[in-house]
C-alpha cells in the first residue's frame, strides 16, 4: 500500500518513514529539502534496505501539488509533517508561518477531498494546550491562545482538518498531538540534525557534551517545580514514528469511531530541565556545563501527557526511558561530529 509522507526527510519524518517501511508499507516522501538533506534517504536505506521513492517538491506550489496526486492516484495515506517549526522565527515571519504551514495543507486536503477514501495524519503539537490547568493533560483540556504564529498555524490546521472532515466524509484524520520529541533511531543511520544553533533542550545538550557549544542555558530556575526548572515530556522519536503508523492503521482499516481524531503521543511522565541534564551525564559519563539564566518568553511551566486515551484507544505506548533516549540522541550526536 502506498503512503505518503510529507517532510518525510526530516526528524520525525525520516523515523516514521523506517517503521512504515518495516511495516511492508511502500513510502513516497515529498521534501522541499528547506530543512533536510537527500542524504536522509540512505540512512533509510541502510535501516531498512529499501529507498523510498522520492520527490523534491514545494507544497506551496499548487500546480505541482495536483499535478503529484494524478500522478499518484493510489497514494492510500498520507502523514503530513512537512511544516515549519522555530517558535522565534514564527514571530518575525507570521506570513511565511501561514503560508507554509496553512497553505500548503489546504492544498493536500483540497486533492484529499476528490478521492473517494483517504486517511490523513496531521503533525500537531501539545503548544495548542498552552499552559493547562490540569496536569496530565488530557485530549479534553481546553484549546488556549496561541502563543505565536506557529502555535496558531498548529490550532488552525487542527480547525481545517476538522471542518473538511465534516463535509467530506471519505477523508479520515487524525490530528497527533506531540510532547517532546527527542532521541535518534538506535542504528544512529537517521536523527536530529538542527541547523545552526538549537533551539530545542536536547540537540543543544548534546552539542555541549560534545564540544560544539559551550555552555547550555538553562531557562529559568524559579518556576513553581521541584527544582525550579520546567517540566516537559520526552519522548522516543522511534515511540512516536510507531504512533504514526497505528493511528494511519486505525483509520485504513477503517476502526475510528468518528472520521476526525486526537491523540496525545506522550510518555505520560514529566521531567524537570535539570533532570534531562542529570539523564545526559549518566549515559554519557560526563558532566555538562551549564548555567540558571532567565526565563525564555513563551514558555510554559509545565506540560505532560495523558496517555490514557492513546494507550486505551490506539494500543499505543511509549516504550522508552529518558535514559534510553538520551543515550540514542548522544550516540547520535557522537556518529555525526565524527
Ligand atoms: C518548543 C516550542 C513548542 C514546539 C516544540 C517543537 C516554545 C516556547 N515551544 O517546545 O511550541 O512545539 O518546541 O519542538 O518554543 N530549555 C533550556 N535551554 C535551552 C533550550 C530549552 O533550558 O537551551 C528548556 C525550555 O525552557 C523548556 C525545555 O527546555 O523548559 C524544553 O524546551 P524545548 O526543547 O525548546 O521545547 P518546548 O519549549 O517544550
Amino acid at each position: 500500500m502506498k503512503i505518503l509522507v510529507t517532510g518525510g526527510l526530516g526528524f520525525i519524518g525520516s523515523h516514521t518513514t523506517v517503521e512504515l517501511q518495516n511495516k511492508g508499507y511502500e513510502v513516497i516522501i515529498i521534501d522541499d529539502l528547506s530543512n533536510s538533506t537527500e542524504k536522509v534517504l540512505d540512512g533509510i536505506v541502510a535501516i531498512t534496505g529499501k529507498r523510498p521513492i522520492f520527490e523534491k517538491l514545494d507544497l506551496k506550489e499548487k500546480s505541482k501539488v495536483e499535478d503529484f496526486f494524478k500522478r499518484h492516484q493510489d497514494v492510500a495515506g498520507v502523514i503530513h509533517f512537512a511544516a515549519s517549526k522555530a517558535v522565534g522565527e514564527s514571530v518575525e515571519k507570521p506570513l511565511l508561518y501561514y503560508e507554509n504551514n496553512i497553505g500548503t495543507l489546504v492544498y493536500l486536503l483540497k486533492e484529499l477531498s476528490q478521492k473517494n477514501k483517504s486517511s490523513f495524519i496531521f503533525s500537531s503539537s501539545c503548544t495548542v494546550y498552552g499552559q493547562a490547568d490540569k496536569m496530565p493533560i488530557t485530549e479534553s483540556a481546553p484549546v488556549k491562545a496561541a502563543e505565536s504564529p506557529y502555535g496558531n498555524t498548529k490550532q488552525m490546521g487542527e480547525e481545517i482538518i476538522h471542518d473538511t472532515c465534516k463535509v467530506t466524509p471519505g477523508i479520515n484524520a487524525i490530528a497527533l498531538r506531540y510532547f517532546n520529541p527527542m532521541g535518534a533511531h538506535p542504528s544512529t543511520e537517521i536523527g536530529e540534525l538542527p541547523i545552526g544553533v538549537p533551539q530545542n533542550l536536547v540537540p543543544f545538550i548534546t552539542q555541549t557534551g560534545i564540544g560544539l557549544r559551550e555552555q547550555l542555558s538553562v531557562f529559568g530556575g524559579d518556576y513553581p517545580t521541584s527544582d525550579g526548572t520546567c517540566i516537559r515530556d520526552y519522548i522516543h522519536v522511534v515511540d512516536l514514528a510507531k504512533a504514526h503508523v497505528v493511528a494511519l492503521e486505525r483509520l485504513l482499516n477503517g476502526k475510528n469511531s468518528e472520521n476526525y481524531e486526537v491523540f496525545n503521543v506522550g510518555t505520560g511522565k514529566g521531567s524537570t530541565v535539570l533532570e534531562a541534564i542529570k539523564s545526559f551525564e549518566r549515559v554519557s559519563g560526563k558532566k555538562l556545563n551549564y548555567k540558571i539564566v532567565d526565563r525564555r518568553p513563551g514558555d510554559i511551566t509545565s506540560a505532560y501527557a495523558d496517555t490514557t486515551k492513546a494507550n486505551k484507544v490506539l494500543g499505543w505506548k511509549a516504550e522508552s526511558t529518558l535514559d534510553e533516549a538520551m543515550k540514542s540522541a548522544w550516540l547520535w550526536e557522537q556518529k555525526v561530529r565524527k
